[in-house]
This record gives structure tokens, C-alpha cells and sequence, in this order.
């Protein structure tokens, strides 16, 4: 089974604004509602894959019912906790003549002490039939910055595989933790490893970074595909390697949650116990065919297949690396 963390769930509301301009009064063409919130994505579209998922966090009020209820409407397992304040609406405006996309997240719900040890219970209970487990998004207001790292430490206990998507000080208090992988965009790689990016050697040298920082291994996504350190020294069979796996980018429909996508991807050929750079073509298919719908996590897996092999893979060797400062 893999777990999916979501403790900012929401429900993501898309709306298609042709010409859409600041200031002015517009009229949607195409709308969709749906569960959403980084991990319910991954649900959907590692639900999608075939693969076994069960999707928990936190929802509240009438916004926390409904996300129960599309979850379920979709057949995705869930169980989540439920916390006492609203959970939050994200909107998305997609305006198909430019391409452009704005997101607005409401600020979301502030979650009590009690509500999330109950939540922590949760999950340490369904980590012992679990072999994976994805953390993904936002803390919400009035979380311990250090949960996820506590977290990830209480699993990696457990024998369980942990993964990581966040950002800011909760993504890097995780990092120190050991997560076995990390998955930021860009710009949140910059932030971790603190400094910008001028060229592909910046980019090399952060993604070695993420793992001297503490993540087992780390897969860095962009527009057209990702860098990835993967493998670990002492595992003959999964060499540390860096590779870069490549795809023409695509006209989008919409790119929310491409990085949910790819992230279900990679985790999903892991799971399945694939090879790492085939798990890599798997992830940036995926990204790549979430982009073709308007619903974030959405993936066709005949259109994956056929993407597949259009993925490029080159592997750039295998960086030494300082000794990792994980704290476990
Ligand atoms: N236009 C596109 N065409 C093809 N693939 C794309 C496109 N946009 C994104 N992708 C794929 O999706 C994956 C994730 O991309 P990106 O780095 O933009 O994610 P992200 O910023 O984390 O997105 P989100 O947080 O909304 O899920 C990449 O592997 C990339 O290959
Ligand atoms: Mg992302």
C-alpha cells in the first residue's frame, strides 16, 4: 500500500477564462471542482496507474465533507482525520489563448495540538501495512514547521519508504530528516539549497546539495522533464547516478499538479520494484500527460505508456558526494 499525506486538502476549483486581465469582469467557459491539495493529486493519479493508495490528512466543515465525498466518488480510499476548522478552496484560472494559469489558495483552516496527534495516531497505524508513504504540500497554520522531519524519522522506523514534496522551512527541517526521496520544482530546490540557478552546472551542483543536505535521493523537475541523483552507494544494484530525463514540452491544457504527477509516476514504477531510470521516463511521462487535462492528478495511462518512450535519458555520472548530514 502507499499513503498519501494531504494535510492541507482542499477543494481545487479550475475555471477557464479566455483573455483573462486583472480588474475586469470575465465569464468562465469550462469549469471543473475537485478534490484537491498536493497529495489527493498523487492519489488520483497513482489510483490511476493501478497502483494500491489510500489518501489521509486533515479535512474540516462543509469543505472537509465534500473533499471526503469526491474522494470517495472517485473510489479513492481515504481516511482522513477530521479537524474542527473549514478546510480551504484553491482556484485556478487556466486562460486558454495565452496559456497562462493564477492560483489563489484561501488560506486555510489552523489545525489544534490534539487534532494532529490524533492525525499522527492515524498515520503511524496505517504505516504498518504500508510500504510507501507521500508527503505532499503545505503545513497548515499553527503546525510544527518539524512535523514533517518528525514524521519521516517515525517511519523510516517503521521501514517505510518516505517521499517528500513541500517547501520552505518545513521542506528543509524534512530534508535533515533522511527522506528516502525529494521531488521539488525549481524554485524550491533554490530555496533549499539557498542560491539561484544561472546554468545546468548551478543545477547539478544543487541536486548533489539535496542529498549532502540529508534526502536519500532527489529528482528536481522542470518544464521540460527532470534532474535526478538516484541510487545510493552502498546498493550495487541501484548505483548513485545523475541523469536527466527529457521530453519535448507539450501544449498544456493545464500543468496544475504536472509535479503531482510525475511524482505518482516515479513513485508508482518504484513501487512495482522498476529500474531507477525507467521509474524517471515513467514520472516524466506522467507530468507530461497530466498537462492534456483540465483536473490536477488526472493521468490516462494508455497516453503514459505512449510516452514513455519518448522520454530521453541521459545518465551524467556518479558525483562524489559529501558524507550526509542526516540526523537519524
Ligand atoms: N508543458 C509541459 N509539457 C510536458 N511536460 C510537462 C509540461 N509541464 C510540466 N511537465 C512535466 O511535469 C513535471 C513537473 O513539472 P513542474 O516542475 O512544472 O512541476 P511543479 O511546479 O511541481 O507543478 P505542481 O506543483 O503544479 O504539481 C515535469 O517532470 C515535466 O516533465
Ligand atoms: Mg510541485
Amino acid at each position: 500500500m502507499i499513503i498519501t499525506v494531504t494535510l492541507n486538502a482542499a477543494i481545487d476549483k479550475t475555471l477557464a477564462v479566455p483573455n483573462f486581465r486583472l480588474g475586469r469582469r470575465h465569464r468562465a467557459v469550462e469549469q471543473t471542482s475537485m478534490a484537491g491539495g498536493k497529495g489527493v493529486n498523487v492519489a488520483r493519479a497513482l489510483k490511476a496507474l493501478g497502483q494500491p493508495v489510500i489518501a489521509t490528512g486533515l479535512a474540516g466543515g462543509p469543505t472537509g465533507t465534500r473533499i471526503i465525498e469526491q474522494l470517495t466518488e472517485e473510489a479513492i480510499l481515504n481516511d482522513f482525520v477530521r479537524i474542527r476548522e473549514e478546510s480551504r478552496m484553491s482556484t485556478a484560472v487556466v486562460d486558454p489563448t495565452s496559456g497562462e494559469q493564477t492560483e489563489i489558495n484561501e488560506r486555510g483552516p489552523a489545525v489544534s495540538e490534539a487534532e494532529l496527534e490524533l492525525f499522527v495516531d492515524k498515520l503511524l497505524y496505517l504505516a504498518k501495512g504500508a510500504a510507501v508513504c507521500v508527503f505532499s504540500g503545505s503545513l497548515p497554520r499553527g503546525v510544527d514547521p518539524g512535523l514533517y522531519g518528525r514524521l519521516v524519522t517515525e517511519l523510516h522506523r517503521l521501514g517505510v519508504l518516505s517521499v517528500l514534496d513541500s517547501e520552505g522551512e518545513p521542506l528543509r527541517l524534512a530534508t535533515r530528516a533522511g527522506p528516502n526521496i525529494l521531488s521539488p520544482n525549481e524554485l524550491e530546490a533554490e530555496e533549499l539549497v539557498g542560491h539561484e540557478f544561472a546554468d545546468e552546472e548551478d543545477r547539478r551542483t544543487a541536486v548533489r546539495e539535496i542529498v549532502e543536505l540529508g534526502a536519500r535521493e532527489a529528482l528536481m523537475t522542470r518544464a521540460d522533464g527532470c534532474l535526478a541523483l538516484v541510487g545510493s552507494d552502498g546498493d550495487p544494484a541501484r548505483p548513485r547516478r545523475l541523469c536527466r530525463a527529457t521530453l519535448e514540452p507539450l501544449e498544456p491544457v493545464s500543468s496544475v499538479g504536472s509535479g503531482d504527477a510525475f511524482l505518482a509516476g516515479y513513485v508508482a514504477a518504484r513501487y512495482g520494484g522498476g529500474e531507477d531510470l525507467d521509474c524517471l521516463r515513467f514520472g516524466v511521462a506522467c507530468g507530461a500527460e497530466s498537462t492534456q487535462h483540465f483536473g490536477a492528478g488526472v493521468v490516462d495511462p494508455r497516453e503514459v505508456e505512449r510516452l514513455v518512450g519518448e522520454v530521453q535519458i541521459d545518465v551524467e555520472g556518479a558525483p562524489a558526494l559529501a558524507p550526509a548530514r542526516v540526523a537519524s
